[in-house]
């Protein structure tokens, strides 16, 4: 896929994995649409991405309301005219305490992880099909494999992402519009600085960064990485439930 010159809208550009996107995207002259809620953040990435010859939109927005995406959306079409590539990144993981089932944690992560990416797919979907091309990239995550104690909500609201984009995937081939899965492992960012678990092959973000943008070049419709993590959960998805099961009640004892 061509990934120079084009009209490409990240959201969650502000920070970890969107952030280091927005400067890859750059550098192939792409005119950018960076959306986040803070602003300062992407405003902060104008002087970089501007010198290396990009053009640049700042859209301050919160994926979680349908009514800005909305806005966003009209806002970009208005400035840009057609829409080539949507990376939907915007993601939260919020600490859910042992044996504390809290229904709010579950809400404000499906809000943003699952709703985030409905509602920008509500807005695009028409635009894309109607130009009969372009990309939709959502980010999941290999946790989507499994659920696992204490990450439930993370778990279940990635596992619906990357069903909900499985779905779409046949249904808009025929418009060439193509739908796109990214599930990384642990990549070092803001999110995962904050985990006190060992994380298993943490990969830096900007190896992560030339991952996907090679996946999406090379036409990948799912990109997982890295590569270790992906055989693992592979593999931890195919295992019998009951082994699961004991090896999650292992972690539960820890
Ligand atoms: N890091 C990992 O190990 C890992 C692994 C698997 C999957 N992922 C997924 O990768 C994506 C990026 O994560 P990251 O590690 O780069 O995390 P991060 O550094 O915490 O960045 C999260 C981004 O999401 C944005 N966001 C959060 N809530 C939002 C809202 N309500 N509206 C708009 N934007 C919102 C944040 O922007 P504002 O706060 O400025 O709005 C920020 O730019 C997420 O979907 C995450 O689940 C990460």
């Amino acid at each position: 896929m061509e990934l120079k010159n084009k009209n490409i809208l990240i959201t969650g550009a502000s920070s970890g994995i969107g952030r280091e996107l927005a400067l890859r995207f750059a550098k192939e002259k792409c005119r950018l649409i960076l959306i986040a809620r803070r602003v300062e953040l992407l405003e902060a990435l104008k002087e970089q991405i501007e010198n290396y010859g990009s053009e640049l939109l700042i859209i301050k927005c919160d994926v979680t309301k349908k009514d800005e995406v909305k806005k966003t959306v009209s806002l970009i079409l208005e400035k840009f005219k057609r829409i080539d590539g949507a990376i939907l990144n915007s993601g939260i993981g919020m600490k859910q305490s042992f044996a504390n089932f809290d229904s709010s944690i579950g809400e404000q992560t499906f809000a943003v992880n699952f709703f985030g990416i409905v509602y920008f797919l509500n807005e695009l979907l028409p635009i894309l099909k109607k130009q009969r091309s372009g990309f939709i990239a959502g980010v999941s995550s290999l946790a989507d494999a499994r659920s696992f104690p204490v990450s439930g909500f993370y778990c279940s609201s990635k596992a619906a992402v990357t069903a909900l984009l499985e779905s779409l995937k046949a249904e808009y081939k025929p418009f060439n519009v193509k739908i796109i899965s990214v599930h990384p492992g642990f990549i070092k960012t803001p999110m995962t600085d904050k985990n006190d678990f060992p994380m298993p092959y943490l990969m830096d973000v900007d190896k992560a960064v030339e991952i996907i943008f090679n996946g999406l070049k090379k036409g990948k419709e799912i990109i997982r990485f890295p590569w270790q993590m992906a055989l693992l959960t592979g593999f931890l998805k195919r295992m019998p439930d009951s082994w699961f099961q004991k090896i999650a009640s292992k972690s539960v004892k820890k």
